[in-house]
């Protein structure tokens, strides 16, 4: 008789030494954290646990404990905003939860009702609501975590499951307005591959991605960008997906970004950008494509003047323009039409941030 995830069990046991707020502008990404934790525990035999919100504090485990071994762990990142009204916002969790899903089933941890969660995290983010700053680019970054937490050194199946919540009050990634970045092509190593994980949010395809980084910083560039195979085919830049704008032979502008063949992680910003473009761009002037393109044609086309601007898109950064590509021992210029961005990334960056801070309501992303 398992039990499902039910949000109704919820109890809340309050903090009793609330912690002094950060000043927002001295916010740091992911260093400081709200007042309480959302924990719900999973067991084989009885299924899910009530959920808990308890005051924010350290997790113990036997040190053989799955999770620290082969890598048990899937993750979420999301946002919740302050909008004109003082109500809180949250962007999409339905993405974010269905998402979360699919990769704790990769790694056999157990799956749990996505509404049922985000009534918890509505729970838990009205209980930490003084923790969500207010302003534009300012944000309550949400991130849930499911963990494997069986005591045992057995590959197999984890019996006991950990699903939590903690949130990271967050400023504009850029707080001097856009700063588009340098990128290295990474040729030594590749992020995904067809079959593999690539697309699912695992703690284990995070921490390969430092070491490329921190090689293209060394040689003077800020980030890396991924590819795959011989062609060179282009998938991502550092943790974000990644877009292209090129200008087509008939004059036309095409959007395009690596398809979702399994390598690809599938974005909630990259569904938001390829959504608001098909649904806004004129038809007359532009194409959207999820297709394949390699490096190769980005420096061709940069040479023809075809290479219009390119920019990342993830939660964290929402867009982050982007300035040259580092290939081969050879710079490949990306154009900067609206200063430090992009004439499209700063229209994407407008367009999503009017529906994440509820001037404007779309489809229901943005939910109260
Ligand atoms: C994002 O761009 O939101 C990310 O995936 C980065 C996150 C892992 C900190």
């Amino acid at each position: 008789n398992m039990a499902t995830l039910n949000a109704s069990k919820l109890t809340i046991t309050k903090t009793t030494t609330p912690r002094e707020k950060v000043p927002k502008e001295q916010l740091v990404f992911g260093k400081t954290f709200t007042d309480h934790i959302l924990e719900v525990e999973w067991t084989a035999e009885k299924g899910w646990a009530a959920p808990t919100i308890t005051p924010y504090h350290n997790l113990s485990f036997d040190p053989s404990t799955i999770v620290f071994h082969y890598g048990f762990e899937a993750f979420e990142g999301m946002k919740a905003y302050r909008d004109s009204k003082n109500q809180i916002r949250i962007f999409r969790p339905d993405r974010n939860m269905a998402r979360m899903n699919t990769s704790a089933e990769r790694i056999a941890l157990p799956t749990f009702d996505s509404a049922e969660f985000i009534k918890l995290i509505n729970e838990f983010v009205k209980l930490d609501e003084s923790f969500v700053p207010e302003g534009e680019g300012y944000s309550l970054y949400l991130r849930p975590t499911i963990i494997g937490t069986s005591a045992s050194l057995g590959v197999s199946t984890p019996d006991k499951a950990l699903l939590y919540l903690i949130a990271s009050p967050v400023g504009p990634y850029y707080s001097t307005g856009f700063k588009a970045v340098s990128l290295e092509a990474t040729d030594y190593a590749v992020r995904a591959w067809p079959g593999g994980v690539g697309n699912k949010k695992l703690g284990a395809n995070y921490a390969p991605c430092v070491k490329p980084q921190l090689e293209a910083a060394a040689r003077g560039y800020q980030q890396n960008l991924w590819l795959f195979g011989e062609e060179g085919y282009i998938t991502e830049v550092g943790t974000m997906n990644v877009f292209f704008v090129f200008k087509n032979a008939d004059g036309k502008k095409e959007l395009v970004t690596a398809p979702l063949d399994g390598t690809i992680l599938e974005g909630v910003t990259r569904d938001s950008v390829l959504t608001l473009a098909r649904d806004r761009l004129p038809a007359d002037e532009w194409t959207v494509n999820e297709r394949k393109f390699t490096v190769q044609e980005v420096k061709d086309r940069a040479a023809k003047g075809e290479l219009v601007e390119a920019f990342g898109s993830g939660t964290a950064a929402l867009v982050s323009p982007i300035k040259n590509i580092g290939w081969k021992g050879e710079d490949i210029a990306v154009p900067l039409a609206a200063g430090e961005a992009g004439e499209l990334t700063v229209q994407m960056s407008e367009w999503i941030k009017k529906i994440q801070y509820g001037e404007e309501e779309y489809k229901g992303w943005s939910m109260l």
